[in-house]
C-alpha cells in the first residue's frame, strides 16, 4: 500500500521590503583638485569640466574598508532603531575588501557584534549597492530573514595608481549602509533590474592579485595591482546601460519619469549623470549629485548619496526614488523605491 506523504507547510506569500534606516561615513581627509595638480600633470579646470569632481575623501593609512563599513552600519542601525543582535544577515558590496579572504562582511559582523548574523561579500563593482539591495530584499521577502544589513564600502585609494592621471583624479573612499525589513502597510522596494556583460570585463579592472595573476615581484613592478580603465568606452557603456535599466524598472511599474521625486545615479561623472537624465527626459533638479565632493566611491556611491538626500529632506514618505548604477564587470542596475 502506498503511504501518502505528510503535507508540507504552505510557503507564506512574499513580503514587501522597506529600507528602514540609512547611514553613511566618509573619511576626514580631503584631497582637492589643487592637491592633485601637485601630484600629476592635471588641472582643476580639466577635472571639473570633464568630471564635475572638485574634491574627494581619502581613508587614513590605517583605516580599512571594514572600518568605514562599520561606521556607516552603526549609523544605519541607529536610524532604523535596530540593535546588532536583531541583524540576521550582513552583505557587504565591495571591490576593495580588507583581504582576499575572509570576507569584509565577517569582519564587520564581529566588530558590530551582530552575533546571530550570517555574513558574506558581494562583488558587483560600482553597481554593488543595488545588487545587495535586491539580494538582501529577497531574503526578507521570502521570510528567510527579518532584518538584513546591506553595506557598500570602498577604499579605492588603495587600488589607484597615484601616478596615472587618467584614473587617480576620479576615485574616493567611503561607505554607506541600509537596513532592510518588512514594514507592514508600506510598499518599499517596487522593482529592481540587474544586468551584466562579462564580455567587456577588460574595460575596467585590477588585472593582478587574483588566481589568474597572483602577486609576484614582476606583477608589482608592472603595476598590475592597480585599477585600469578605458574611460571613453566605459563612459558610453555607462550611459546606455543606466538609461535602459532605468527605463525597464519604470516601464514595468508604469511609472513616468516626472513622477520621480529623486533620481540617485551612480556618482562617477557629472557628464554621465547629465546624459542619463537628458536621455530619460528628467530634469537636472530631480538628480541627487555629490560627485563634486566625493568623486567616484564605487559601491558606496549611491548609498552615501541616498543618506545625504534623506538628511537634506530631498526624499519624503511616499516619494518615488530611483537608484541607477553602472560599474566594472560590466554590471548595471536600477531600483525603484516607494519611500
Ligand atoms: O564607476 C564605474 C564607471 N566609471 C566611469 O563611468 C568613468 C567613465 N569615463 C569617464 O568618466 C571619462 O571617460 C573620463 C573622465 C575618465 C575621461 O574623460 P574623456 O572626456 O573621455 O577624456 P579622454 O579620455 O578623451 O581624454 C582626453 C585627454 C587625453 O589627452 P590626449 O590623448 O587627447 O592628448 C588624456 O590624456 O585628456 C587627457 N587626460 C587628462 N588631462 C589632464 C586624461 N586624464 C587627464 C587629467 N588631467 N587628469
Amino acid at each position: 500500500m502506498p503511504t501518502s506523504r505528510p503535507s508540507l507547510p504552505q510557503r507564506p506569500p512574499p513580503r514587501t521590503v522597506s529600507i528602514t534606516g540609512v547611514g553613511a561615513y566618509v573619511p576626514q581627509r580631503i584631497l582637492s583638485n589643487a592637491d592633485l595638480e601637485r601630484m600629476v600633470e592635471t588641472s582643476n579646470d580639466w577635472i571639473t569640466t570633464r568630471t564635475g569632481i572638485r574634491e574627494r575623501r581619502l581613508a587614513a593609512e590605517n583605516e580599512a574598508t571594514s572600518d568605514m563599513a562599520v561606521e556607516a552600519a552603526r549609523r544605519a542601525m541607529t536610524n532604523a532603531g535596530v540593535t546588532a543582535d536583531q541583524i540576521d544577515l550582513i552583505i557587504v558590496a565591495t571591490i576593495t575588501p580588507d583581504r582576499l579572504f575572509p570576507s569584509t562582511a565577517c569582519i564587520v559582523q564581529d566588530r558590530i557584534g551582530a552575533v546571530r548574523a550570517a555574513a558574506f561579500d558581494l562583488e558587483a563593482a560600482c553597481s554593488g549597492f543595488v545588487y545587495t539591495l535586491e539580494v538582501g530584499s529577497q531574503f526578507v521577502a521570502s521570510h528567510t530573514y527579518n532584518t538584513v544589513l546591506i553595506i557598500g564600502a570602498e577604499k579605492m585609494s588603495a587600488f589607484v595608481d597615484w601616478t596615472d592621471r587618467n584614473t587617480c583624479v576620479l576615485f574616493g573612499d567611503g561607505a554607506g549602509a541600509a537596513v532592510l525589513q518588512h514594514r507592514p502597510g508600506s510598499h518599499g522596494l517596487l522593482m529592481t533590474c540587474l544586468g551584466s556583460d562579462g564580455g567587456k570585463s577588460e574595460l575596467l579592472q585590477v588585472p593582478g592579485g587574483g588566481s589568474a595573476c597572483p602577486a609576484t615581484i614582476d606583477s608589482v613592478s608592472k603595476k598590475l595591482h592597480f585599477l585600469r580603465m578605458d574611460g571613453k568606452e566605459t563612459f558610453k557603456n555607462a550611459v546606455n546601460a543606466m538609461v535602459s535599466a532605468a527605463q525597464e524598472v519604470l516601464g514595468r511599474c508604469g511609472v513616468t519619469v516626472d513622477q520621480l521625486a529623486c533620481i540617485i545615479p551612480h556618482q562617477a561623472n557629472q557628464r554621465i549623470m547629465s546624459a542619463v537624465a537628458d536621455r530619460l527626459g528628467a530634469r537636472e533638479d530631480q538628480l541627487y549629485v555629490n560627485v563634486d565632493r566625493y568623486g567616484n566611491t564605487s559601491a558606496a556611491s549611491v548609498a552615501i548619496a541616498l543618506d545625504e538626500a534623506l538628511s537634506q529632506g530631498r526624499i519624503k514618505a511616499g516619494d518615488l526614488v530611483l537608484l541607477v548604477v553602472f560599474g566594472a564587470g560590466l554590471t548595471w542596475g536600477a531600483a525603484l523605491i516607494e519611500w
